[in-house]
């Protein structure tokens, strides 16, 4: 029964062979064409040609004198951008290889290999991630002062936008690019969140335009400035945001925006947000100074007592329809509650419930979604048009179950006819996905923050430039 619900998981990676041969051979990239400005085609390297994958052929030389000294003799001039899309499409052969020999080729002692069905293709997934870390640099623009740019929330429901930005603008990264022409993405560093903190003050307009004036003013400044922005037409760029407002940013200006990545919670496909461009990012409610929302470590088994379970206020149409069926209902099986009773713990019913219900509140995304994954409880997605997190490397339909808003009426049931073993299968897939959730500063390999990273080097891997 639940099986057959449907996931609104847009492929990215788990065709990932066609994809990039798609994207790759017909280039049907649709941004607006601006000619290479010259400067780029002038910044000619010494760079050796035919260096076989696996040795370290990703070393930009710079002006300096090692590069003549290479090993190989047939040298001839390119430009940088020319060599970093190389370095792209030995990555791309790698991921295909990957997926042929289903095994990965990697330069370094991998500590970690993933495996089993939680993931679309395991074996592009891993190979990806490898070429990823050995690759992928964000430049983050310096433009521009705190508290608008390059900070933002970093506890609460909106703190992976600034969690993210801080991680990126730390210089600390891995992903850090030294210089700007080593980068093959780049993070515009305004938060969203931190505009409507300290601009909307009072809060007394719903308007968008101040939010979407400081955005645009930013690329303003960065793209007559730079020749980044003008020579992909913004689609090597991204901006993070948690915020509920951040999908309107680009509704002012939509041609400005057309190849830009956003990276937003409110993943909505209904209202814009577009799977193949746009970045699903998780929500986490962090406590202050915390990397973890809290939770009750469990083992793996059949004991839990409560079905279902959720506490939340009233937020939007999906709960009141929740509210409507269940908030009543209070037998052990399914215990929905707007506000839980003083007598209980919200994280200790997490770990006592089988399935925790995570329903849209104002916007599509919640933090209920990594908590449950936390409390190793099987989170229920109760949600029309939203597009989950990494579901271009995430088969949520093996460690999720999904609802329809039109389903509500039928939790009950639909829970209650997954047997018995198909339930402990998803609540062990849960704890082994939890390792895509954790938040680790500085980051770690297969953590959050590379996961939201793989998305944006999958976006990049899918872009030619020059286009
Ligand atoms: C690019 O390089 C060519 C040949 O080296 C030179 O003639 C031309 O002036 C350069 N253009 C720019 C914009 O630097
Ligand atoms: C150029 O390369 C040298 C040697 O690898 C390095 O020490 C130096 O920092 C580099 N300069 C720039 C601007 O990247
Ligand atoms: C996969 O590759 C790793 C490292 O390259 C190697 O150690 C391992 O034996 C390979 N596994 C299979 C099944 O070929
Ligand atoms: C990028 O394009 C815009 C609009 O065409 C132009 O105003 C700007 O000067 C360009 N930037 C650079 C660095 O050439
Ligand atoms: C399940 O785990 C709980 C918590 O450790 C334990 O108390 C309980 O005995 C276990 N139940 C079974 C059936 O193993
Ligand atoms: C809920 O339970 C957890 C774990 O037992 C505990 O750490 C936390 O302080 C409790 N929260 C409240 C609000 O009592
Ligand atoms: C998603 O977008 C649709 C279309 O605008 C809207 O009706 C729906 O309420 C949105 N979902 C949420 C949870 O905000």
């Amino acid at each position: 029964m639940a099986a057959d619900l449907v996931y609104s998981t847009p492929c990215i990676l788990c065709p990932l062979i066609l994809l990039l041969l798609l994207f790759y051979s017909f280039n049907n990239f649709s941004a607006k064409t601006s000619a290479p400005p010259s400067s780029l085609s002038n910044t000619s390297e010494m760079i050796s040609p035919n260096i076989p994958v696996a040795v370290k052929d990703d070393h930009f030389c710079n002006t300096s004198t090692d590069c003549t000294n290479s090993v190989h003799k047939d040298l001839h001039r390119k430009s940088r951008i020319e060599t970093m899309e190389e370095g792209l499409a030995r990555a791309r052969a790698a991921i295909r290889k990957a997926i042929r020999m289903r095994n990965y080729t990697s330069y370094k002692k991998e500590s970690f290999v993933p495996r089993g069905s939680i993931y679309l293709n395991p074996y592009a997934f891993h190979q990806s991630h490898i070429e990823m870390e050995k690759r992928f640099r964000v430049w983050t623009y310096r433009e521009g002062e705190q508290p608008l740019f390059h900070t933002g929330p970093m506890n609460d429901i909106y703190s992976i936008e600034g969690q993210i930005i801080d991680e990126l603008d730390s210089g600390k990264s891995p992903f850090s690019a030294k210089n700007p022409d080593e980068a093959l993405a780049f993070l515009v560093p305004v938060s969203i969140a931190s505009i409507l903190h300290f601009i909307y003050r009072p809060y007394v307009t719903y308007s968008r335009k101040q939010m979407q004036d400081i955005a645009e003013d930013y690329i303003g400044i960065i793209s007559s400035k730079y020749p980044y922005w003008n020579r992909s037409g913004g689609a090597d760029h991204f901006l993070i945001s948690c915020h509920d407002w951040a999908p309107d940013v680009s509704a002012a200006n939509p041609d400005l925006y057309r190849n830009f990545i956003r990276l937003l919670c409110n993943a909505n496909s209904s209202e814009g947000f577009r799977p193949e461009r746009d970045v699903s990012l998780p929500e986490f409610k962090l406590p202050r100074g915390k990397l973890k929302p809290e939770h009750i470590p469990q083992p793996c088994n059949n004991s839990r007592s409560i079905l279902a379970f959720f506490a939340g206020g009233s937020h939007g149409s999906v709960r009141k329809i929740l509210f409507k069926h269940w908030k009543l209902v209070k037998d052990n099986d399914i215990q929905v509650y707007k506000y839980l009773p003083e007598t209980l713990n919200y994280t200790e019913q997490m770990s006592k419930s089988k399935y925790c219900l995570c329903p849209s509140g104002w916007e599509v995304a919640s933090p209920r979604v990594v908590e449950a994954i936390y409390s190793g409880c099987v989170p229920v997605i109760i949600s029309d048009y939203y597009v989950l997190p990494f579901s271009d490397v995430l088969d949520w339909s093996k460690f999720s179950v999904h609802i329809p808003v039109s389903r509500i009426p039928e939790i009950k049931t639909i829970l209650q006819n997954i047997p018995v073993e198909e339930y402990l299968e998803k609540q062990r897939r849960v704890v082994q996905a939890r390792r895509h959730f954790k938040l680790n500063r500085p980051a770690k390999p297969f953590d959050v923050v590379h996961m939201v990273m793989h998305s944006v080097w999958l976006r990049r891997l899918n872009l030619r430039l020059p286009i």
